[in-house]
């Protein structure tokens, strides 16, 4: 970005794009074209694309800097831009009532930001903006001073943990493919992003893809790879785009390519599309991907680091373990392990989602309570109702109840309670929530996504399924809990992959803390949450109903009669539980349980 006293960075992440905020940089540009700012003010202006900042139900945000100070605007139109130019830019006179509000602070407040500390800074689209960040310092310092050993002992002493989801030490895989033999030696970004809810890799490429690379050179330097592949899925678009366009920019900049930086180092990146199988995030199956197969699964060992990408030693990192790499070179690994537990050591990116006021892309200090987050960066429940559970980990992980809102979130404590950090996926459910049907929903996610290679995995989420769709429909049976526990066990224990292995776990998570619900479902053939529809009954409380008729008139199966004036009643033989009647019903006659 060139000096300028004026600095607008308007978001162009996903949020940002689907707010309105390509409409909302032209206008700028125009705007301040047509009032002639660099002329008559004498001030340069610029107006830049940035990427997501994470709290994206304020797009389009908008930050205007005069002479360093920053003023933050959201839910920006591009018809509000005009005034802006007029009242902000000419005559120095900040519009209150569109700026941030509190909560926008608050969401940041307790937040550490490493791998998003450039994300809403840096222009995605422009190498220089990064540069200016002090961007690719890390690579030079590496070349310039470092040996690959010294490189994996800085990353080992960091204590940095892959983010993919097994919490594997990044230095120590990187140290076992150094040492494997084999020629030439691969490096993998794993972009795979697969988890419902999650889209934390991605707004780490559409918002600093320069970041993400920086650390795959540094990572191919320091294991000795000549070639590396991104793996990302054809559904991220936005983030395909930018990464194409840093990659052409890095090459021009001789940081990829022949001799980069001119030491005798040659490495280069090529951009492997995925279709969408979640399974194709599993190591194995994305190695047989890449080779052009079929994207299936391989018993391990042989692990990757050893025997990987056409049989050679191969790293596989996810995007946010890369995107961590060159503030952990630039700062220290002192630094970086300040942040977190004893063993779980730096920062975390969540995307946090459900029933949470402020739902957003977070990143936290390892170890913070799930308190703070639920409460103090999410800003509480939504319509302030009751906490009930937080699922994380995403289909692999499991739920933490409410009662346990005050534990640490990091890798140990989490497995503890019977659940995983994952890849960073966090929901937050309150009372409304089911539970049974909370894990019928990743039930069918990973039963759908399940590659069909192994028995108990392809036949077994099935059957698991099955069970749950038979309780949450009222026809659950005295025997279904042992029999999901059991069957549970026995895929974990007999599955050949991850996604086998770990389906079960929202299943034995929601048996482990919510039993109560099960057998409500079971027994009372009754849905507590009021959620599963089988087990619903509407019906009229004479003492509220006006007889207004509006239920009888929107109710698609005529199941509601009765005079005008007089209570309704419903006819629960033909009522279908559509829930029309209770929504439309404005004295709060109908009840639902
Ligand atoms: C079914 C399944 C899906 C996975 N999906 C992803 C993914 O989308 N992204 C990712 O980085 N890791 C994913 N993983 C984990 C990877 O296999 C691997 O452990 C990870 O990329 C290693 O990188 P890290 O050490 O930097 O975490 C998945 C694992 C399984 C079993
Ligand atoms: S566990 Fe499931 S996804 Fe993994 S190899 Fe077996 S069938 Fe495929
Ligand atoms: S729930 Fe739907 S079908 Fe049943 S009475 Fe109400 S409006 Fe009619
Ligand atoms: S996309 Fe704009 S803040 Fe997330």
């Amino acid at each position: 970005m060139e000096e300028c006293n004026i600095v607008i960075k308007v978001c162009m992440g996903t949020g940002g794009i689907a707010a309105g905020g390509t409409g909302v940089v032209s206008a700028f540009r125009e705007e301040i074209q047509a009032v002639g700012v660099n002329a008559s003010v004498e001030r340069n202006c610029s107006v830049h694309n940035v990427g997501c900042r994470g709290f994206c139900a304020r797009d389009v945000l908008v930050d205007v800097i005069i002479d360093g100070e920053k003023t933050t605007y959201e839910y920006i139109k591009s018809d509000m831009v005009p005034r802006i130019v007029q009242e902000h830019i000419l005559q120095g006179q900040a519009i209150g009532d569109w700026e941030v509000k509190e909560d926008y602070h608050t969401f940041h407040e307790k937040q550490v930001k490493v791998v998003l500390s450039d994300c809403g800074e840096v222009d995605p689209e422009d190498i220089e903006s990064y540069v200016e960040r002090d961007g690719y310092k890390a690579l030079k310092k590496v070349l310039a001073t470092m040996t690959p050993e010294e490189t994996i002992d800085l990353i080992k002493a960091s204590g940095l943990r892959g983010r993919g989801g097994a919490g594997f030490p990044a230095g120590l895989k990187w140290e076992f493919a150094r040492k494997a033999p084999g020629e030439p030696k691969y490096l993998i970004c794993n972009a795979d992003e697969g988890d419902p809810g999650a889209f934390m890799d991605r707004s780490v490429i559409e918002g600093n893809p320069h970041s993400v690379i920086e650390g795959m050179i540094i990572g191919a330097y320091a294991i000795g790879a000549l070639k590396g592949y991104v793996y990302i899925r054809a559904e991220y678009p936005l983030a395909v785009e930018r990464l194409k366009i840093a990659l052409d920019q890095a090459r021009q900049r001789g940081l990829l390519g022949n001799r980069i930086l001119e030491k005798d180092f040659d490495f280069d990146i090529k951009i492997k599309l995925g279709a969408g199988a979640f399974v194709c995030g599993e190591e194995t199956a994305l190695i047989a991907s890449i080779e052009g197969n079929r994207g299936m699964p391989k018993a391990k060992p042989p692990f990757p680091a050893q025997k990987g990408l056409w049989g050679k030693p191969t790293v596989i990192n996810n995007v946010e373990t890369l995107a961590n790499i060159a503030y952990i070179i630039r700062n220290g690994a002192d630094w970086f392990a300040q942040f977190g537990t004893e063993k779980s050591k730096g920062t975390k990116v969540f995307a946090l989602t459900g029933k949470v006021k402020n739902s957003g892309l977070i990143e936290v200090p390892l170890g913070i309570s799930l308190r703070e987050i639920v409460y103090d960066i999410g800003g509480g429940i939504e319509g302030d109702r009751k906490l009930k559970a937080v699922q994380t980990g995403g289909p692999s992980g499991g739920c933490i109840t409410a009662g346990m809102i005050d534990i640490a979130v990091d890798y140990e404590s989490l497995a503890k309670a019977g659940s995983i950090v994952g890849s960073g996926g966090m929901v937050v459910m309150d009372e409304t929530d089911c539970m049974v049907n909370i894990a019928k929903y990743f039930l069918e996610f990973t039963q759908a996504e399940s590659c069909g290679k192994c028995v108990p995995c392809r036949i077994g989420t099935k059957r698991l399924l099955e069970i749950l769709e038979r309780i949450t429909e009222g026809r659950g049976r005295p025997g279904d809990m042992d029999l999901l526990e059991k069957l549970s066990n026995d895929v974990k224990s007999a599955s050949l992959c991850g996604l086998g292995q770990t389906a079960p776990n929202p299943v034995l998570s929601t048996l482990r803390y919510f039993r109560d619900e099960y057998e409500a479902h079971i027994h009372e053939k009754r849905c507590p949450a009021g959620v599963c529809k089988n087990l619903l009954t509407y019906s009229i409380l004479e003492e509220f109903c006006k007889g207004c008729t509006m239920c009888a008139r929107v109710c698609p199966a005529g199941a509601i009669v009765g005079e005008k004036k007089k209570p309704h009643k419903i006819i629960q033989e033909i009522c279908v539980k559509c829930g029309a009647c209770f929504e439309t019903c404005k004295f709060k006659a109908i009840k639902k349980g």
